[in-house]
């Protein structure tokens, strides 16, 4: 009814892996995901519910911990109130917090991971509602949530999760400016114009794909050799930056740590050396821009290797030794524009290693085990 899958959908189609199948299908799952959103009366029932609501939490593991945490910072944002994300395994310290007026959003590719499960299960005691945002009909998730949204991603065959998080990032996006409305917290046709926004998403994440994939190329080969590496951002970059150094870590065995930039002066810092790289996700917002730029010349300094993943005509891109450039879209589509490159490179860097990105060693794309 809902996701309709074909079988060619599970084939490759003359790429030589799924992960770089899948990067390339993004627009395509955008679009799909769009039109689910557009027609589904599940998404105002979620909003209602949200606006209702005195406190919300969001939950996920793995990536779809960071879309989660990339739902609660777009949703403080706009509607002015506080989303508590946490990661779906430490449900033990955020449940007894939470009661019948409270809502709990759930996100999981899959709709099978147990920890994100049994945090659903343990809200639901305490009898707060469920909203689950999953990729699959009837899955556990879904079937136990009050209200179940979908991404309209198609199958993901690479362990490593690329489509679904776009998708995530783009419903939970849609969600968050659905329930700001509701609030009143948007100003006079904002609302509009967000939705404008992420209705431009699957053809900004083609150009991001398209423009970025060579220059990416490049830069996988310049730190192939690299044992260690940083992502550093700001705000609604922060999710970001930590699903690019999952994904290296996941399929390119680099050990890449995320940290929030303004943090990185407090310990991080120590480790940077000539030719550390340190990967800098740069919204397209003027204050996080201010501040990111400080941060920049602290690593600089000290011989980093500084890229920069940033909107096209950013006066930063003098400022880094790479600048990667994305389409200047708004900050609410950070995620949808920024992401892609961060996934080639995990991907190319994996390539050269002789590794297989599909199959990384140790990981299973569902964990259904606590
Ligand atoms: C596993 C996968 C990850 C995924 C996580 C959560 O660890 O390897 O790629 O992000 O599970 O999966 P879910 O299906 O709940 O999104």
């Amino acid at each position: 009814r809902i996701v309709e899958w074909d079988i060619s959908d599970a084939e490759k189609e003359g790429y030589p892996h799924f992960m770089l199948k899948e990067i390339h299908e993004q627009p395509r799952a955008l679009r799909s995901t769009l039109h689910g959103l557009m027609s589904d009366a599940m998404m105002g029932e979620a909003a209602e519910m949200l606006a209702d609501a005195d406190t919300v939490f969001v939950t996920g593991a793995g990536t779809s911990y960071h879309a989660s945490e990339y739902f609660a910072l777009i949703s403080m944002r706009l509607a002015e109130r506080p989303v508590i994300a946490f990661i779906a395994s430490e449900y033990g310290s955020y449940v007894n917090a939470a009661g019948p007026r409270d809502v709990l959003v759930a996100v999981s590719q899959s709709g099978e991971t147990m920890d994100t499960l049994k945090a659903l299960r343990a809200f639901k005691k305490r009898g707060s509602r469920v909203i689950s945002l999953t990729n699959a009909v009837d899955s556990a998730i879904a079937r136990e949530s009050d209200v179940a949204v979908y991404t309209r991603a198609g199958p993901e065959i690479g362990v490593a999760a690329t489509k679904t998080f776009l998708t995530q990032t783009l419903a939970l996006t849609w969600l968050a400016v659905e329930t700001a409305t509701r609030i009143g917290s948007l100003r006079g046709g904002e609302e509009m114009e967000l939705l404008k926004e992420l209705e431009s998403t699957p053809k900004h994440v083609e150009e991001s794909i398209s423009t970025t994939s060579e220059l990416v190329k490049k830069l996988a080969e310049r730190i192939a050799g690299s044992k260690s590496m940083y992502y550093l951002s700001r705000g609604v970059g922060l999710p970001v930056a930590r699903e690019g150094a999952l994904k290296i870590k996941e399929i390119a065995y680099v050990h890449a740590e995320a940290y929030p930039a303004g943090e990185s002066k407090h310990g991080p810092i120590a480790l940077v050396e000539p030719s550390f790289p340190v990967v800098f996700t740069i919204p397209n917002d003027a204050e996080l821009q201010r501040m990111l730029l400080g941060n920049i010349e602290e690593m600089r300094a000290r011989g980093g290797v500084i890229v920069g993943v940033l909107p096209r005509g950013s006066e930063l891109r003098e400022r880094v030794d790479l600048a990667i450039e994305v389409p200047r879209a708004h900050w609410i589509a950070t995620a949808l524009t920024h992401t892609p490159p961060l996934q080639l490179l995990a991907y190319h860097v994996a390539s050269l290693k002789g590794l297989d990105p599909d199959k990384p060693r140790n990981l299973a794309k569902t964990v259904t085990v606590e």
